[in-house]
């Protein structure tokens, strides 16, 4: 019998591949970092075949160290970077550029271009469920296709094909046999109508993207192929190297990787929701079979789905861009701490932040405020503002910014949240995660498996083939690590609130 799902974890800093045995535990990792490349000012590259390569080390990695037989794998799950944009050649597997980032920033021109007019941007918000931006794959198609030689010819021959990360994973692990995406990477790509759940014709029109090189959509949950043993893009591998992999192994969970984080906590009925504590923020909330239209700035995007289901299941999505990243600020430039886990010590040793305030708006401010132009600020400096301040000031402007969140979700979907499942690496830190439940009035868990996001797309993958009977399996084997509980009186709530609205008011390029 079968002892292990594998996940695939293709993230934007590294690949990794993870052992999980039917009591949904983690029995080995190997991750491996990749390259990112910065060409230009606000340019973000990967290079696909590294990208491959290193995934593929992965796999074989931990299957040689944990002694896995082909036979010991029931399943391959993968989970993805999203919206990250790869254009290859059908016949040689070969990447015709170097993959654009979701953070690349190079096509917002396209953007400003072709969705200035206000009826436009609503009608793709309706059908997509995004807000028309550079992040989304569209543009960053539309600019590989106009900007690489020959690329647009080759396209409309029906030679070159684009994928998410998924895409180009699945495309090579089967040896070329399966172009296909998953319903949660495919909304992601602002061609997607997530309401129809098929590829939307005029979205392709007005960025002139020829379909036939668009995947064939499936659910998150199903069978996608097997593996063929070899790569078809190993023959233009260059420097990077591709083990050999065991054929045979089915393929049948694909997320990318917010939805499968989401899935991997279990939040799969309406009302459930997580947040991911990384380099930013990204906060889930799933709404069932309703995709509900956000009247506050935040994505709707399709969830994924246990086996069965019926119809189509969306979240609502917010993200901060400054999380651990403003930690990592406080210990790499600042060098106010030595190591991220210094922060909570620091933050614990005063009784609070004597009024400073942190606006983290290096990058601007996101959701729900979505202010480009706004930068960040430190407020309420006084001659006995330390060190201990400012580094609390940082962890508790993490809270207030999924505070903001939190409340712009709430508003949209007239839920109450009452839990809120967390995970990232910020989620460790006991302080922050005290003082989040404290700001939202709700309930924290923190479950012993850190790994959510590799979970979810082995969940996925398990559940097609029957490794896991069911979703009620799973919750059963889910192990909660902490509960935290709101202990903040309501006033002293309301008082902190209030502080940071109006430092988020003077930091505002755009108030309306
Ligand atoms: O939308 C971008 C997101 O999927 C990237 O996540 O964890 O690779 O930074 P991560």
């Amino acid at each position: 019998m079968s002892k292990y799902v594998i996940a695939l974890d293709q993230g934007t800093t590294s690949s990794r591949a993870l052992l999980v045995d039917r009591d949904c535990i983690v029995r080995g990792v190997y991750q491996m970092t990749f390259t990112q490349h910065y060409p230009q000012p606000g340019w973000v590259e990967h290079d696909a075949l590294e990208i491959l390569s290193t995934q593929l080390s992965v796999l074989h990695d931990v299957m040689d160290a944990f002694a896995v037989q082909p036979s010991d794998v029931n399943a391959i799950g993968i989970t993805n970077q999203r919206e990250t944009t790869v254009l290859w050649d059908r016949r040689t597997g070969e990447p015709i550029a170097p993959a654009i980032v979701w953070q690349c920033r190079r096509t917002a021109p396209i953007i400003e271009e072709l969705c200035a007019d206000p009826a436009l941007r609503e009608r793709i918000t309706d059908t997509t469920g995004l807000i028309p931006d550079a992040y989304f794959s569209a543009s960053k198609i539309a600019w590989l296709l106009d900007n690489v030689p020959g690329a647009r010819e080759a396209a409309c021959a029906g030679d070159i094909l684009f994928g998410t990360i998924d895409t180009w994973l699945i495309w090579n692990l089967t040896g070329g046999a399966v172009h296909a995406t998953d319903y949660t990477n495919a909304s992601r790509t602002m061609l997607f109508d997530i309401h129809a759940g098929e590829w939307c014709d005029w979205l392709c029109e007005l960025f002139n993207v020829p379909m036939a090189m668009l995947p064939e959509v499936r659910p998150s949950s199903s069978h996608f192929g097997v593996t063929a043993g070899s790569v078809p893009a190993a023959s233009r591998a260059g420097s990077f190297s591709f083990p050999s992999i065991p054929a045979g192994i089915p393929i049948c969970g694909v997320a990318g990787d917010q939805q499968s984080a989401l899935f991997g906590q279990c939040c799969t009925r309406p009302g459930d929701a997580k947040n991911t504590y990384g380099t930013g923020c990204f906060l889930l909330m799933h709404t069932g079979n309703e995709a509900i239209r956000s009247k506050n700035n935040l994505v709707t995007t399709i969830a994924a789905s246990e086996p069965g289901v019926s119809g189509l299941e969306y979240a609502l999505e917010g993200s901060v861009f400054m999380a651990g990243a403003l930690i990592q600020w406080l210990r790499d430039e600042l060098k106010m701490i030595g190591s991220a886990s210094e922060s909570e010590q620091l933050a614990r040793s005063v009784p609070d932040t004597a009024g400073v305030y942190i606006v983290p708006a290096f990058t601007g401010l996101g959701a729900p405020y979505w202010d480009a132009q706004a930068r960040g600020a430190i407020y309420g400096l006084t001659r006995g503002a330390n060190r201990a301040h400012i580094v609390r000031a940082a962890l508790e402007a993490l809270a207030y910014q999924v505070s903001d969140l939190m409340t712009s979700m709430v508003a949209d979907a007239g839920v109450r949240v009452e839990t809120l499942a967390v995970d990232g690496g910020a989620a460790r830190n006991d302080f922050l995660m005290q003082f989040q439940a404290d700001i939202l009035g709700c309930r924290l868990v923190r479950p012993a498996n850190a790994e959510t996001t590799a979970a979810g797309a082995a969940f996925l993958a398990g559940l097609h083939t029957g490794f896991w009977k069911d979703m009620d399996e799973i919750r059963s084997k889910r192990v909660i690590e902490n509960v935290y509980s709101s202990q903040m009186d309501a006033a002293r709530r309301a008082q902190l609130l209030s502080g940071w609205k109006s430092c988020i008011e003077r930091t505002r390029t755009n108030q309306t």
